[in-house]
């Protein structure tokens, strides 16, 4: 099938909403990631998109709205906690776990009686969704397994010829996905870390625990409260490690142990200065490194670097989920100095 790069303008939207409408998935931008938007409530459509990622039947799908007042008809009862977060952080890149209503299927739940649902900042999203007026299920529009896309172009590359159109909105001003959390007994669990940090989750309730699978590789029978916890994820063809120094350290840890072929992620020219090697700079602090880090990755795989050292993200606010993120693309190799 040929794949439609779209422009936001208004007849574009009324065209993409037009497919999600009769059952296609369409790219779609959103403030954290590009997502690969199918009908939440039509069985074939939310095939589509596991068949057109290669994602597991059993990892399930976020739920997108664009009005409060969906929220109802899609999930059982809704947590005084929860409604504090949607007046907090919605709309915005925060996904929020409910017990699901019957509408919700089964293949959108991953056959999970729990859902995720997600109201984007992203204007553009917020329209399509809105005019395609059905609640939109969306994963990162990356091919499972591979870095989440930040413009239009990363997912052209994952899905030309796999979905009939992709929206064109620019860059991810996030970059990283949204925080998942769910609610057990008076607190907030968080599944995922995002851009909605556990310190800003910290202002509706004292009681915010991190998931042990955030940071901790899980072993595989591991039960866990998110499947999307325990696949290989991020993974670019380089080895990555990651290395928890200061510049000095870093510096002279790559002097030693680089090869030609060794590629590093730093936040400043000056962690490599000296040593020759390439490298490639995610930014100087978390909000760059999130927006930053998934075309990072991808630019790893385009150089065809072998092995990659990359300088280690503060693990406070948003820096956790780039950690995160990081960690799993290093396959948990973390050297700490
Ligand atoms: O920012 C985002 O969340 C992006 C954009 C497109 O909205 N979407 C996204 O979707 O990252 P995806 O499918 O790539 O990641 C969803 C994550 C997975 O780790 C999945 O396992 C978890 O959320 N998840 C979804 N529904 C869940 C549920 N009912 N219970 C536990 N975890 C769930
Ligand atoms: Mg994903």
């Amino acid at each position: 099938m040929e794949t439609k790069l779209l422009s936001t303008d208004d007849e574009s939207l009324e065209y993409a909403a037009e497919l999600l409408r009769n059952g296609k998935v369409v790219g779609i931008p959103t403030e954290t990631v590009y997502g690969l938007g199918a009908n939440a409530l039509d069985i074939n459509a939310v095939g589509d998109i596991f068949k057109a990622k290669g994602r597991p039947q059993d990892n399930p799908l976020i739920v997108h709205i664009s009005e409060l007042s969906q929220l109802d008809g899609l999930v059982e009862d809704i947590p005084d906690l929860a409604k504090k977060c949607a007046e907090a952080f919605w709309p915005g890149p925060l996904t929020m776990i409910f017990k699901k209503k019957a509408i919700i299927p089964d293949t959108t739940s991953g056959g999970l009686d729990t859902v995720g649902i997600r109201m984007p900042s992203n204007k553009v999203a917020r329209k399509i969704i809105s005019l395609a007026g059905v609640p939109i299920a969306a994963p990162s529009a990356n091919l499972s397994g591979s870095p989440s896309p930040t413009t239009a172009m990363h997912v052209f590359k994952d899905m030309n010829g796999r979905v009939p159109a992709i929206v064109d909105g620019g860059m991810s001003a996030v970059g990283v996905e949204s925080t998942v959390i769910n609610f057990e007994g008076d607190g907030i669990r968080i599944l995922r870390p995002g851009f909605i940090s556990k310190e800003d989750l910290t202002e509706i309730t004292d009681n915010v625990i991190i998931d042990k699978g955030v940071l901790e590789q899980l072993s595989p029978d591991t039960v866990v409260r998110s499947p999307g916890m325990k696949y290989r994820h991020y993974s670019p063809t380089a080895d990555v490690t990651i290395i928890d120094a200061d510049a000095d350290k870093f510096r002279a840890f790559i002097s030693e142990h680089a090869d030609s072929e060794t590629v590093c992620l730093v936040f400043d020219e000056s962690d490599c200065e000296g040593t020759g090697l390439r490298f490639i700079n995610y930014g100087a602090n978390s909000k760059q490194q999130a927006q930053r880090l998934f075309d990072a990755l991808r630019e790893l795989d385009e150089i065809g670097a072998k092995k990659a050292f990359a300088r280690c993200p503060e693990k406070t606010g948003v820096g956790l989920a780039v950690y995160n993120r990081l960690l799993r693309a290093a396959g948990f190799q973390v050297i700490k100095l």
